[in-house]
Parts: C-alpha cells; structure tokens; sequence
C-alpha cells in the first residue's frame, strides 16, 4: 500500500490554452505561475494544489460532468452573483452554458462549462456543515482574498476545493482507495465517497459511481506525491509485479529524471502519477 504525503496536483486537458487560462485567471481568482506552449500550471492563491493544464487540441473530447474541479466562496450571496455575471460574460469567453444555482444539503452551486470541454463548479458549502461530521466543510482558507484582487465581479472564489473522479462499484473502487492508493476516506453517503491524503487536504477528490462511463485519458489525473524516490520505486517494483491482482488496469514505466514517478490506471480506470 503507498503511504501518500501530499495530493499535489490535479492534471486536466483542454483545447486551447489562450482560451481555457482566462477562465482560471478572470473568473475562478486562479493564478497562472508556470506555461509553456502546450502546458500551464494554475493554482490559487489560497491552496497549495496546483492544477497543470494540458491543450489537446480541437479535437479533445468533452469531459463528463462528474468529472468537474470546484471553488468556493465565502457566502452564499455570491452564488446567484456569480451566475449572473458569468452569464453576462459567457460570449466573452466562450462559455457554452451556465447553470442556474442549485441547493443540495449544505451546498449551493453553479455550474458552467468552459470552452475547453470541461465542467467547473462555484459552490458556497455552509460551515455549519462541520458539526455534523462532514470534514469537506472544513475551513479551506485562513486568510480571504480581499476584493481589490478580484474586482468588479461581485463574487470571489477563495479556493479550489475539489475535483471529481467516476468509479464503476463504490465498494471495489473505495477498497482499492484505502488500500492500494492509501487515501483516507474522509466522507460520503450511499453514492459518493470523499477521499484525501491521510493528514492533508483540506482539499479533496469526490468519487461517485457510473452506470456509464467515458474513460478519460492520463493527461487528467491526479498527483500522489511519497516521501522519498526508494518509496516510489519500490512501489513500481510492486505493482510490476503483484498490480493485476491488486486491480491495476496498466502500469507505466518508471520515470528517473531528477524525481521518481510513473503513471497507472487504477481498478475504475482513473489515471494516477505517483511521483517522488
Ligand atoms: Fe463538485
């Protein structure tokens, strides 16, 4: 079983970079601190996940809803705030649709889709939601992006909080998590399950099962970092060897340039960097 220390990135494809960067930067409070011509890395000033943009081209397909990333705002005002603006503005940024804000349990939400094929969410999650177990509503942030960083929006998203994973069997798949991947399942109901890096976070992946399934590529995965380049190799050794029994769907070689890491597809053919 690994022994993960950080999530310490997400990995997602788009089209075009020029059109998929603005929507981090000018409507999610994102930053963009590293690109190249093919690919950036996105990351908000108040988590230290970091989200590496890949553009695949035209041609990239849409990614299903359920595998969206998720930022939060302080109040549940902003929701409807949000909507409106990024409506107003959807021309600008090529933005196909937005969904009207939707209340679920503690959280309040909209969804848009960017021009790059994927789904982002804006919730506002209520704190409150803490007292009754739910480790998700922890505080994300210690010290809130003040409104002259974002101006003239009328909302602010202060954290990515999330990702989104689709898994087939919610027991196989939460099995395999725990014990194979060495997440902890830090929440979840009947469908979904919640998963982090034991003692990390506060941001966290929500995996829901799928009667259907449109796989997605490696170039969207997430990032489990261990503690050292032996731990990273001896796991390769091991799931070279003992990774079909333990439900690994493909296993690639191990990389050594400079850290350890190698790429696998998990038991719900989910794609994972394991990196030193
Ligand atoms: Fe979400």
């Amino acid at each position: 079983m690994l022994k993960p220390i950080g999530m310490t990135e997400g990995h997602y494809e788009c089209r075009s970079l020029d059109e998929t960067l603005p929507i981090f930067t000018d409507l999610l409070a994102a930053e963009v601190v590293e690109r190249t011509e093919k690919q950036a890395v996105v990351k908000h000033p108040n988590t230290a996940w970091k989200l590496v943009i890949h553009e695949g081209g035209p041609d990239s397909k849409n990614k299903p809803h359920t595998n969206h990333y998720g930022f939060r705002v302080a109040s549940s005002k902003e929701i409807p705030i949000a909507h409106q603006y990024i409506s107003e503005h959807k021309a600008q940024y090529k933005i196909k649709s937005v969904t009207p804000p939707h209340e679920a349990h503690f959280a309040y939400s909209i969804y848009f889709k960017e021009p790059g094929g994927n789904d982002l969410e804006i919730e506002y999650y209520n704190p409150a939601a803490i007292k009754q177990g739910r480790r998700i509503a922890a505080p994300h942030w210690t010290t809130p992006i003040p409104e002259a960083k974002f101006p003239g929006r009328g909302y602010l998203p202060q954290a990515m909080t999330h990702g989104t994973l689709n898994c087939d069997d919610k027991e196989v798949s939460d099995q395999f998590l725990a014990n194979v991947l060495g997440l902890d399942i830090i929440g979840g109901g009947r469908t979904s399950t919640y998963i982090s890096v034991p003692n990390m976070g506060p941001w966290y992946v929500v995996v829901l099962p799928m009667a259907h399934r449109d796989y997605l590529s490696e170039a969207n995965r997430f990032t489990l970092k261990l503690a050292s380049p032996e731990e990273v190799e001896a796991a390769h050794k091991d799931f070279s060897k003992n990774g079909k029994q333990l439900g690994i769907q493909d296993l690639r070689e191990l990389q050594t340039n400079g850290r350890a890491h190698f790429l696998l597809s998990d038991i719900s053919k989910n794609w994972w960097e394991i990196t030193s």
